[in-house]
């Protein structure tokens, strides 16, 4: 077990870092690019298909030394190796956190590849035509129950790969997604289908998230009512349920088949769990080759992350980056600019892995840290973001670190010939955009002529932070390599903060509460004792629906 170390802020190289802040807070990016024509050389990292610069970050050579340095004080290595060794290292729920185990090759964890072997089988079922529902039609939509992780990365690489040609000879179907508790996307996605052709993924880890436990149910009484069946009718549950969870025997007491049960395990988090079974969205996408190459993808990034020194390693280089803004530049926020549309659903699938690892106030050792941690992310295609709240990020009071990403091959086979020019086009429009908006933000109106004289209102102050990332393309392979570099990141900034990213007690107690207030909501009398506020709130409601 790697030891212990907490008084983060009380040693010396914390405090060089702050001074060395404190000393460059003068600095402006436009004085530190004109002053260095190789900045982008130095600042900057290859690997996998993906490029990470983060020369226009506000950072110096020096400022850069220390942090590395920090990294080795706080045993980063002993740490890297302690996730890779299936070390306990989510102390608090007692287990490992082996998300990088189900990207190993089969001659290394064969258990893993038995369950990959049992989803391709149904992958291949279903887009061969072979998989039928009830009444013998081939399945044309697959509809995917389940919330947090069990919803946010599906569904985010399912859509950022759906452009990508459907597997060769074979019929993609439909993939819809309903994660959202109050029904509003289960009932209209089933409003839109037909109960002979339409299969339902329920994934979760426990299987006893409530979110998806009442879609899933209301899927199968869906099911029972359209197809004339109980919805205990063993065909029923056959040909349209699949279960993807670690509990068996809670996917056995709900009804799922054992047949139809792909397992995972609970050294997979929810938010790491693309990898496993829970990808099967993302295998009906691409085909089951296409999910492998993601693996792989991933795996490669695996390697990287364990061998590289940490100047030469892009989530270690970048999860320090953000350790400065946050840390020694103070900056609370930061916002992932996606300037391919594919990507669209990267930011929410990155709000939940960075915000619900790292949203953390207590180290591993208990006690309350005197430092930030995850700052505040959120993010939106970049372009369309331009179009929202650019505003604030050019001229508004908040120091906010920005993420751009851009793919630098896009429109190829996949599109009709004749829109191909038009297409190709628009990328480089969209890419023109995210270069103009990382260098206005980095240099401020000095971006377009040192010597204009602007009145207040129009002027951009620049200076404010950013990462470029550019990927090859948006391939299986780099869309793999991509999100296990922000995983590792991920790791490593909670190593430096000293915190377990692993678990997540803060979403507990909502849950704990809202079965109480479940009961308010059907009998407001007993709303009493509660604050005043929830009690009116109750009350207000219920005389809304005439109780
Ligand atoms: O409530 C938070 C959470 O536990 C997430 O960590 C998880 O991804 C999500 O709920 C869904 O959990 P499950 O896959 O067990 O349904």
């Amino acid at each position: 077990m790697v030891p212990e170390q907490d008084f983060l802020t009380i040693s010396t190289i914390w405090s060089q870092l702050a001074q060395r802040a404190e000393q460059d807070k003068s600095l402006h990016l436009a004085d530190l690019f004109a002053a260095d024509k190789t900045r982008f050389d130095r600042f900057s990292l290859e690997c996998s298909g993906l490029l990470a610069d983060f020369s226009k970050q506000r950072l110096t050579d020096e400022g850069c030394d220390l942090l590395v340095k920090l990294a080795d004080e706080r045993n980063l290595a002993s740490w890297i190796n302690a996730l890779f060794s299936g070390e306990v290292v989510n102390s608090t729920e007692d287990r490992s956190a082996k998300h990088w185990f189900l990207r190993e090759p089969a001659d290394k964890a064969p258990l893993v590849h038995e369950q990959l072997g049992s989803m391709a089988a149904m992958v291949n079922r279903i887009l061969h035509g072979h998989w039928r529902g009830v009444l013998g039609d081939a399945i044309t939509d697959v509809v995917n129950v389940g919330v947090g992780g069990s919803d946010l990365g599906p569904l985010m690489a399912a859509f950022a790969l759906q452009s990508s040609l459907p597997p060769e000879g074979l019929t993609r179907p439909r993939v819809h997604f309903a994660s959202s508790m109050d029904g509003s996307q289960v009932s209209q996605v089933l409003q839109e289908l037909n109960p002979r052709t339409t299969l339902f993924l329920v994934s979760s880890k426990s299987f006893t998230t409530v979110d998806t436990l009442h879609n899933a149910n209301t899927a199968r009484r869906w099911l029972a009512r359209g197809l004339g069946l109980s919805p205990d009718d063993d065909s029923l549950l056959r040909c349209h349920f699949i279960g993807i969870s670690a509990s068996p025997e809670r996917m056995t007491d709900w009804g799922i088949v054992s047949e139809n049960q792909l397992l995972f395990w609970d050294w997979v988090g929810g938010r790491y769990s693309l990898w496993s079974a829970i990808g099967m969205p993302i295998a009906l996408t691409v085909g089951m080759e296409g999910f492998r190459e993601m693996l792989a993808g991933a795996h490669e990034m695996d390697q990287h992350c364990r061998s590289q020194p940490w100047e030469q390693n892009i989530p270690v280089m970048l999860a320090l980056v953000d350790v400065w803004n946050i840390n020694f530049l103070d900056i609370r926020a930061r916002a992932v600019l996606p300037y391919d549309g594919r990507l669209k659903h990267l930011p929410a699938y990155l709000e939940q892995l960075e915000m619900e690892s790292n949203g953390k106030s207590v180290s591993r050792a208990g006690d309350p840290v005197d430092y930030d941690t995850c700052p505040v992310i959120w993010g939106e295609v970049g372009p369309n973001a331009q179009h929202a709240f650019f505003q604030l990020l050019h001229q508004g009071t908040q120091a906010i670190a920005c993420e751009f990403l851009m793919t630098a091959r896009r429109y190829t086979e996949d599109v009709h010939s004749e829109s191909l020019a038009e297409l190709e086009g628009q990328h480089a429009l969209s890419n023109a955009n995210c270069l103009a908006q990382s260098r206005l933000l980095a240099l401020g109106e000095r971006a377009l002529d040192p010597s204009l004289a602007l009145p207040s209102y129009k002027r951009y102050h620049g200076n404010q932070p950013s990462t470029t990332l550019v990927l090859d393309e948006l391939s299986p392979r780099v869309l793999g390599s991509l999100l296990a570099m922000y995983e590792h990141k991920v790791f490593v900034q909670a190593v430096i903060w000293g915190i377990n990213p692993f678990d997540q007690w803060g979403v507990e107690m909502g849950k704990v509460i809202a079965t109480d207030m479940l009961e308010v909501l059907t009998d407001p009398d007993s709303a009493a004792g509660l604050d005043s506020s929830s009690m009116a709130l109750a009350q207000h409601i219920a005389n809304k629906q005439g109780k």
